[in-house]
């Protein structure tokens, strides 16, 4: 069921004074394609999705910050001015926000608020990134008369991610999340960082996204050795980043990435970012002209990639793709591939508007035999970024 204001509203009255405050929303997303591009300054073609969090939030007078989650019934106090901030990690994502948003200037002060979010928890859909981006949006709102431009917004959700949370994580969640247009992806070259909004508006196709139920977690080792690995492949081909390498220039010098302690290793996680940059300006521009064959082609692809090359799928996911494939175009399935971080979360899927249906019934079914899991599956349409109701 979808949240809703009231649903925030009326635990934001109960657990404080009874008076009420702002309100304010910001989506989750998935991602069509570029997947571990964009720590590489590569790109990446995400969208935000309609489930997403919202935030009631009013000053106190003080300099305590009044935080309940009514998601997981839990509520922490803190100070702005404490330097080490709160244990949970759901209050530092607050408390990070609050103060790279003092960091810019911007006089934040104490305030209660009550939050609740729709985008399921550990799913790859950036529920982090909600978080922030509704915070640093709210405290734009409330104590920097606006003028923080959304992309600066951005980059303070990713801060937080990298010094209060410890989660190297690129940029693409957080400026998906904090400037999403309506009906749009958005193209975004994470070295510019200038995105282009896309228009999704064909109504005969729609976003399935099938969360397979098995849980991720970034903070473990895989991301950040994802990560280091990237670097080490570029330094060694001479660049900083792998944004600056061609498949020609990899392929040339694919002996300068295999060593005896690596093997293969380093070359296929090169390769997967230097052609995942590839697929996604060629998917964006089928997109654009509705070539929807080389738009699933691109699709299947990047999985394959991420699985084999990039190794950050698991059999859960991979199954969910085969159904997808084994549908195929004729039963209405364009492309489908894992979205966001890895290690379990979502596929997401184009499909036919007509025959979304017929194919959720199929995704359950057909993965509840292979895996015994039951899947949550639902479409969505490209929603606004972060805003106030
Ligand atoms: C996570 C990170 C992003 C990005 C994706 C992989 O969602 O937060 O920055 O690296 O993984 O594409």
């Amino acid at each position: 069921m979808k949240l809703t204001i009231d649903d925030v509203r009326s635990r934001f009255i109960k657990h404080f004074d009874g008076t009420t405050g702002n309100v304010y929303a910001s989506p989750g997303r998935i991602n069509l394609i570029g997947e571990h591009t964009d720590y590489n300054n590569g790109f990446v073609f995400p969208g935000a999705v309609e489930q997403g969090m919202i935030a009631e939030i009013k000053p106190n007078g003080t300099r305590i910050v009044r935080a309940y989650s009514i998601d997981l019934k839990d509520y922490v106090e803190f100070s702005l001015d404490d330097e080490k901030g709160p244990k949970a990690t759901w209050a530092r994502y607050i408390f990070g926000v609050c103060r790279e948003m003092m960091a810019l200037g911007v006089p934040v002060e104490g305030f209660n608020t009550a939050f609740a979010g729709d985008v399921p928890l550990g799913a790859g859909m950036s529920s982090s990134a909600a978080l922030e981006s509704c915070f640093a949006f709210a405290c734009n709102d409330l104590w920097g008369d606006n003028k923080i431009e959304k992309m600066e917004l951005a980059r303070v959700g990713q801060r937080t991610e990298h010094k209060y949370v410890g989660c190297n994580c690129g940029i693409m969640d957080q400026f998906i999340s904090a400037l999403a247009e309506k009906d749009c992806a958005m193209l975004l070259d994470c070295r510019s960082q200038e995105p282009k909004s896309i228009p999704i508006s064909d109504p005969s196709v729609s976003v399935l996204i099938a969360n397979s139920n098995v849980k991720h977690a970034l903070t473990g080792s895989e991301y950040p050795e994802r990560r280091a690995s990237c670097e080490e492949a570029a330094r060694r081909l001479g660049c900083e980043l792998l944004r600056d390498v061609s498949m020609e220039t990899l392929l040339a010098n694919k002996d300068k990435l295999i060593d005896e302690a690596n093997g293969d290793r380093l070359f296929r996680r090169a390769r997967h970012v230097v052609g995942e940059d590839a697929r996604t300006l060629k998917m964006a521009d089928a997109l654009v002209v509705g070539d929807w064959k080389t738009v699933g082609e691109q699709m299947y692809a990047s999985h394959d990639s991420l699985r084999d090359d990039f190794e950050v799928s698991c059999p859960e996911i991979d199954v969910l793709v085969e159904i997808a494939r084994s549908i195929g175009p004729e039963g209405g399935v364009i492309g489908s591939r894992i979205t966001g971080g890895g290690f379990g979360g979502c596929t997401v899927s184009l499909v036919k508007t007509d025959k979304v249906d017929e194919i959720t019934r199929k995704y359950e079914e057909e993965y509840e035999k292979k895996t015994g899991i039951k899947p949550t599956i639902f479409s969505t349409r490209p929603a606004e970024g972060a805003r106030v109701l």
